[in-house]
């Protein structure tokens, strides 16, 4: 059975731990679902991983579309989760409504992300709900804001950590199904997990979340840099490096192909 919006809520009153992660192409999407993992998320964040950019602002909800629709070919059972990019739902729910109907009309993706807890925000995420669109929320660091918060952690002065929970609670208010955490305190993530019904998802908000949430990139060992709370699995920079000069060793001494 693929996962649903409501299973993620199911999941954290079982104290069920949510696996996600990000996704930007079908071939990585397909092992990522034949893995086992309950989530995966297109983010934005493939304007850095995947096309180079310095930061996610650049990239477009139409080449967001077009990642999404090749990790729509890949997935069966995985919660897909569209993550809508800066300016593509910021100037008004109508907005939003389009560009979040459009990932689920063209791409097929079954939810849609959106950064930030501010009160237009939470209309906003009202509307798509009651629109029939499930949404995730996004708290604490949030990228599309980097030129406003920089990539510090979220939160560390009772008064920004008050504002979060806020934040976080509205969101619940507003029907968002599920909250992502980003680079907050551990001890935050704990009170936000405690007082909310829908699970939290956290990047780099310490062990206490309802899920965990990576870029796979990041996980796999591949991104150029990565933040400091992600962990990498594997060294595939590496394996690749090595496989490549391999490969072309052999090609300049005649050794592949052997007939
Ligand atoms: O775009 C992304 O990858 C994200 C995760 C960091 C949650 O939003």
């Amino acid at each position: 059975m693929a996962v649903t919006p409501r299973q993620l809520v199911e999941w954290k009153q079982q104290h069920r731990a949510i696996v996600a992660l990000t996704a930007w192409d079908y071939l990585l999407a397909g092992v990522l679902d034949q893995s086992g993992v309950d989530l995966i998320l297109v983010g934005d964040s493939l304007a850095m991983v995947a096309l180079g950019y310095e930061t996610t602002l650049p990239v477009t909800l139409d080449e967001m579309l077009h990642h999404a629709k090749a990790v729509r070919r890949a997935v069966e059972q995985a919660l897909l989760v569209f993550d809508l990019p800066f300016l593509s739902y910021q100037e008004s729910p109508q907005q939003a409504l389009h560009s979040a109907g459009r990932a689920l009309k063209e791409a097929g993706m079954q939810a849609v992300k959106l950064e930030g807890g501010y009160p237009a925000i939470v209309d906003t995420i009202a509307h798509l709900v009651e629109a029939g669109i499930p949404v995730m929320g996004h708290v604490g660091l949030t990228p599309q804001s980097v030129h406003q918060l920089g990539y510090r952690q979220q939160g560390r002065s009772t008064a920004a950590a008050e504002k979060i929970v806020q934040a976080a609670l509205d969101l619940e208010q507003a029907g968002a199904f599920s909250l992502v955490l980003e680079h907050i305190p551990a001890d935050l993530a704990l009170t936000i997990t405690q007082k909310l019904t829908i699970p939290t998802i956290g990047i780099g908000a310490g062990p206490h979340c309802d899920g965990q949430v990576l870029v796979t990139a990041d996980l796999l060992g591949l991104s150029e840099k990565q933040p400091p709370f992600a962990k990498s699995y594997l060294n595939l920079r590496d394996l690749i490096t090595q496989a490549v000069q391999s490969y072309g060793a052999e090609v300049r001494s005649q050794q592949f192909p052997s007939t």
